[in-house]
């Protein structure tokens, strides 16, 4: 009996298995139309409760052979966060319900893109977002990571368009023209991890079960940046045993992706601020392709539980990366990110630095800190180096195999642990999950290349940088994150004027890099701050820049001006991140 917080549903009394799923994607009103056949598990106890939010529901009927019979329903009154349940009375015997729905036009797990936002500029674009709780906004759905159900699903979109999710796909990887399109996912999953694209969309094959879907315009950059992908899967598959869902594919969307990326099943949804055009940042690949057991194979039972989740795709990540580009650029990442983490946590109140956190009464979007995953990695990271690397993975590929295809809570994952023999005496493994901070006992990453610079940037003076010519990304952003603050807008300037920061093709220096130009007055850097604000929907580069130009009246001027055209280009649930910034 496992009770999940962000869900009406009450699935020990009714559980959904498995969706049938029709969806008319109608661009000109911005809404899906559709139809939800839910096949019930076992014997079910009435009601049969559904998340919804903001649906418009037509018609509830029970199906059997002999077709449809009308149900008494009810929708309860909407909460901002959780929206409604849809309350379905079940007659003895039912075992499918189907559901007559329209989404709303601002359903939060779905972005509508005019022509101008995609790279073509010529087709509108629509993908959704269902992690954590949005699902239930384009699919009335029992929409709790601890019920996992299987599906298949009929699209249909305009002809021109092209319709992909996070499946199957009956049509395979062809481009059909007759805007008709069928998937199905036979592995279990979790409702956050269904997904749907459509939009002027091509696929490049990489490897034998890897490739890239974008649009036309970006599919050939895409690919080459993601050649190692294969590699990366058969890496992963070396350590954690088997990759479990058949191809795994990436689909690079327009700019205005509220994430940097979503391990969507088979389909990963990425940014396009990735292509660098070096694969210098290609470890959100690696990332997003772990999900795919640390996740999507075992995943968190609810959102408290999220750093099992993220945490330990953290470590997966990490040691994909270090397997392809070397234990260098590994503990690079590594070190940038407990540097992120201790950034981040000096501000968050002392409940949200828990691993183990509680999201009763919140939105679980609000649980997304770097804590779950920089602090997981530590925590594991630590372990790792007390029982040795080659003994956590055996371990880990024993955990992944062991709660495959099943959903599970903090507390079962550490007494898996505990079991397996993993967990010292002196791992305090309490303070880990329910005191914040980090424990003094945490391992500390380092990196000889990234110490280099750090002693150039704090003797910095205006001089030529001596070995900057081969810094990595990595290197630059460590550079830039450690120049003192008392660095005046004259030598940013300076450093522009040597390193053409304003001018980098590599968002996420891009992104470092205005932040520091808006905290220094560096004012040359606003017209592209504001070209990026008004291009770039990813919050993690939102965030940080609002919250800068929010610190000063000018700045705070500057941010509501732009925002105010930007806002309608953002995601529904970016747009809610920047709302709380400017208000
Ligand atoms: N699953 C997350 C994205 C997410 C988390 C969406 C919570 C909605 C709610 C994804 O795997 C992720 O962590 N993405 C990161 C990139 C990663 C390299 C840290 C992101 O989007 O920045
Ligand atoms: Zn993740």
């Amino acid at each position: 009996m496992l009770h999940d917080v962000h869900s009406y549903s009450t699935p020990d009394a009714a559980r959904v298995r498995h969706l049938n799923l029709e969806l008319r994607v109608n661009f000109e009103r911005r809404i899906l139309i559709g139809t939800a056949t839910w096949s019930l598990a076992g014997p079910a106890k009435s009601p049969l409760v559904l998340d919804t939010k903001d649906l418009q529901i037509h018609s509830v009927a029970a199906v059997d052979a002999n077709g449809e019979r009308m149900l008494e329903w009810k929708l309860g009154p909407a909460d901002p966060i959780l929206g409604a349940p849809l309350t379905i009375q079940l007659p003895p015997g039912v075992d499918r319900v189907r559901v007559r729905y329209d989404t709303a036009p601002n359903a939060s797990a779905l972005q509508w893109l005019q022509p101008e936002q995609t790279a073509g500029k010529k087709f509108p674009f629509l993908f959704t977002q269902s992690e954590a709780i949005h699902a239930r906004s384009f699919i009335p759905c029992q929409d709790t990571p601890s019920v996992r159900i299987t599906y298949a699903a009929h699209i249909h979109t305009p002809e021109t368009l092209v319709a992909v999710m996070g499946a199957e796909a009956d049509q395979g990887l062809l481009r059909a023209h007759n805007g008709d399109y069928r998937f199905h996912m036979v592995e279990p999953i979790p409702s956050y991890l269904i997904a749907l694209a459509v939009g002027d969309l091509e696929f490049r094959s990489i490897g034998r079960r890897t490739g890239v879907w974008a649009e036309p315009v970006v599919v050939d950059r895409a690919a080459r940046e993601f050649e190692d992908m294969e590699k990366m899967v058969e890496a992963a598959e070396r350590i954690y045993g088997p990759y479990r869902w058949g191809r795994y594919d990436v689909l690079v969307l327009p700019p205005s992706f509220p994430f940097g990326g979503m391990e969507n099943p088979r389909l990963t949804f990425a940014t396009p601020t990735i292509l660098a055009g070096d694969k210098s940042l290609v470890s959100l690949i690696a990332h997003e392709l772990a999900h795919s057991w640390s996740g999507n194979l075992v995943t968190n039972a609810t959102w408290g539980d999220f750093w099992l989740n993220e945490g330990v795709t953290v470590y997966l990540e990490r040691r994909i990366v270090g397997e392809i580009y070397g234990g260098e650029r590994e503990d690079m990442e590594a070190v940038l990110g407990r540097q992120e983490l201790e950034k981040e946590m000096a501000s968050l109140p002392a409940q949200d630095q828990l691993l183990k956190i509680n999201l009763a009464g919140r939105n679980p979007d609000d649980g997304v800190t770097s804590v779950p995953y920089e602090k997981g990695y530590l925590f594991l990271r630590t372990i790792a180096e007390q029982v040795g690397r080659d003994r956590f993975d055996e371990f880990l590929r024993g955990y992944f195999d062991h709660f495959a295809f099943r959903s599970i809570t903090t507390e079962e994952a550490i007494a898996y642990m505990r079991k397996a023999g993993i967990l010292r005496p002196s791992i305090p493994v309490e303070e880990w999950l329910t005191q914040p901070g980090i424990p003094s006992s945490a391992f500390r990453p380092a990196s000889d290349l990234l110490a280099k610079v750090d002693a150039v940037a704090a003797q910095w003076h205006g001089e030529q940088l001596a070995g900057a010519g081969k810094w990595s990304t990595q290197q630059w952003l460590r550079f830039l994150r450690m120049l003192p603050a008392s660095l005046t807008a004259a030598q940013m300037a300076q450093l522009d004027q040597r390193y053409h920061f304003t001018r980098t093709g590599n968002d996420e220096i891009l992104a470092q890099w205005l932040e520091m130009s808006v905290a220094r007055h560096y004012t040359p850097a606003a017209p592209e701050l504001e070209r990026f604000l008004m291009t770039v929907g990813r919050q993690k580069y939102l965030k940080p820049l609002y919250e800068a130009l929010a610190k000063t009246p000018e700045g705070k001027q500057f941010a509501r001006k732009v925002y105010a055209r930007a806002r309608p280009g953002y995601h529904p649930i970016a747009q809610t991140t920047v709302d709380r910034i400017l208000r």
